[in-house]
């Protein structure tokens, strides 16, 4: 799985239970959005350019723009967000002011309310003493609070306040800790450990999910228990610190593979194989866990659930238009085959550097079903405020929050057709909280936290010493994968013969259809001609001729000289020649021009 962060979905989580009778779409609801305040902006980031003039409390200023500012969810009384930025121009030491500085984390109050010194907002990691934040990794994203308030999640690192609540006033500087997360993978414990990604906080406050790179440009994700250690003996973080133990690889080795060659040797998919790529983190209940898996139609990116005891899979968002491409996805009922080649670049065209192309969409727990696949939160909103990731629900369901970048160079302006926009926000700022409240909705408790075993059934537990399981593979071939109700797509898988990942994808469709709603027929070829010593980069020279039939009439077609798009995973700046089109009864997708 090579799949890097995906959509700003909400996801509604207000039931523990599932498997009854799926209930009709909700009805669009009304829904009011707020800006968040912010400390204030300043232009210059030298020392003491926060003057008492820029901020007269001195509790600290921000600067334009901040690459890795990141909202995270609510308190658990829905009062307060979480928020990582980056303070610039603190006075220096002993000056008042001087711990607003760096990259922090801060509650925000969503009430209009304010903390006792009268700011709206507050640092909770600011002026922390050293012996109390030892040994931590510059690792800052996905800032969460624990369910019981009195905890954080922020980057590789866990902040508690003893046993108050952070967004208590008595929550101060000298009470609060900062402790490194440690993941022992050597068998004795020794050396760095394994290198977490996408950490998340499971709402019993103890277990974590997280993922990690693998060296060949997919990742894994795991789910094991936080244990503090007070006097750690082994490894390379010999301070106190929060150990990753009982760890699961979430990897059925037992079930079957999305996509695998049956004893007859034909292909056989299957939509039902638990493929836990990137993780995404939690239900609400923490029943089940949310990722993006293995697509099941042609570059279809999705959000799934797995339960944790069960190992069912729910596919939660099948729409092609969430966080997918429509030139290369909107036909729909394409078996994902040629995705051995283009997944990564699929992933990858979701944003053009700061340009990236989602908003925040509300859908209920039961996903896309019928003509429903949710309601866009911000709908009519500036389309250059771009969404980011991990849009959260307060405890009572009634708020969401979300936040929202800026386009800025070189995504605009300078040689680029499109210009900059002029940013709206407090300062110039070119990134800003939102809270959206929904306001036809009456308070609900919030749902009892399901009790997760340490050790998940369908997983692979991975204790320190473990080899990572080899993962299953189509063996280069050529291959019948029939429809499930007509037809055939004869699939032809070849290698690269020095690293033995797929090199080129080619399949033959006749009649395919696995719903008997779309119909397939048609040629397509990709092949990835990158330096295959890089995992991340893409250099697709792609063609297509296909043609889709029943509900509506479709098209993909690559032009004369077919279609070479090249994208780096890491940067994602889309470049390419030729084009690759998608009609769905009469409406025309097209990929969009280099650099825009
Ligand atoms: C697909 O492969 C099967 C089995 O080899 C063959 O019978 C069929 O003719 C092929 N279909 C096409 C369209 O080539
Ligand atoms: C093609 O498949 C559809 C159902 O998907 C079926 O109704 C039709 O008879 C098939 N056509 C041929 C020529 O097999
Ligand atoms: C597009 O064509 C130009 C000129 O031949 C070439 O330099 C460039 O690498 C091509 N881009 C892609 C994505 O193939």
């Amino acid at each position: 799985m090579a799949l890097l962060p995906l959509a700003a979905l909400a996801l509604l989580f207000s039931k523990s239970s599932f498997g009854q009778r799926i209930p009709k779409p909700p009805r669009p609801e009304p829904i009011d959005i707020v800006e968040l305040p912010l400390p204030p902006v300043i232009s210059s980031s030298a020392v003491g350019a926060c003057t008492a003039k820029a901020n007269p409390r001195r509790t600290g200023c921000i600067g334009q723009e901040f690459t890795d500012f990141q909202s995270g969810d609510f308190t658990p009384d829905g009062n307060h967000v979480v928020v990582n930025l980056e303070f610039i121009g603190a006075p220096e030491a002993p000056a008042p002011g001087s711990i607003y500085t760096g990259e922090q984390l801060i509650l925000v109050k969503t009430n209009g309310k304010t903390f006792a010194n009268g700011d709206s907002w507050k640092c909770i990691t600011c002026g922390v003493p050293a012996a109390n934040s030892q040994s931590l990794d510059p690792e800052r994203d996905y800032p969460h609070v624990a369910r019981n308030g009195i905890k954080a999640l922020w980057g590789h690192k866990i902040i508690d306040c003893g046993s108050t609540l952070l967004a208590s006033d008595d929550c101060t500087p000298d009470k609060t800790h900062i402790y490194p997360i440690f993941w022992p993978t050597a068998a004795d414990g020794s050396g760095a450990g394994g290198v977490p990604r996408e950490m998340r906080l499971h709402p019993d406050d103890v277990h974590m999910g997280w993922s990690s790179f693998t060296a060949n440009g997919g990742q894994n994700t795991y789910f094991g228990r936080l244990q503090f250690n007070p006097n750690p003996s082994s490894g390379d973080v010999q301070v106190p610190r929060y150990d990753l133990v009982d760890v699961n690889l979430l990897t059925d080795l037992t079930g079957p593979a999305p996509l695998m060659v049956n004893d007859n040797g034909e292909l056989e998919h299957h939509p039902e194989a638990i493929g836990v790529g990137e993780l995404r983190g939690f239900s609400g209940a923490g029943d089940e866990i949310l990722y993006i898996g293995p697509s099941i139609e042609a570059n279809n990116i999705d959000i799934f659930a797995v339960h944790v005891i069960t190992g069912k899979v729910r596919r939660l968002t099948s729409h092609p238009e969430y966080a997918d491409p429509m030139w290369m996805t909107a036909m729909r009922g394409i078996p994902p085959l040629i995705d051995a080649i283009t997944i990564t670049a699929a992933a990858s065209t979701r944003n053009n550097y700061q340009r990236r192309f989602f908003q925040p969409i509300l859908i209920d727990r039961y996903g896309d079903r019928g003509s429903y696949f949710g309601q866009q939160v911000n709908a009519g909103g500036d389309v250059n405020w771009n969404g980011r990731a991990d849009p959260a629900f307060s405890y009572d369901g009634t708020k969401i929050v979300y936040w929202q970048a800026l386009v800025t160079s070189p995504a605009c302006g300078g040689f680029n057709p499109l210009l900059c926009p002029v940013s709206t926000a407090q300062g110039g700022r070119t990134y800003r909280v939102m809270l959206a409240r929904l306001k036809s909705r009456t308070p609900t408790k919030p749902v009892p936290v399901f009790d997760v075993p340490d050790f998940i059934p369908w997983a692979t537990p991975f204790p320190p010493g473990t080899e990572l399981p080899a993962e299953y593979s189509i063996p280069p071939g050529t291959y019948t994968l029939r429809g499930k109700v007509s037809g055939t797509a004869n699939a032809t898988f070849i290698a690269d013969s020095t690293t033995g990942r797929f090199k080129t994808v080619s399949v033959e469709y006749d009649n395919y259809s696995d719903d008997g709603k779309h119909i397939v027929d048609g040629v397509e070829t990709v092949t990835n001609t990158a330096d295959p010593a890089n995992p991340w980069m893409s250099h697709l020279d792609w063609t297509s001729d296909l043609v889709g039939t029943g509900v509506v009439r479709a098209t993909k077609e690559t032009g004369p000289g077919g279609f070479q798009l090249s994208i780096d995973a890491m940067t994602n700046a889309f470049n390419a020649n030729g084009t690759l089109t998608t009609t769905i009864d009469g409406v025309l997708y097209r990929q969009p021009a280099n650099g825009t």
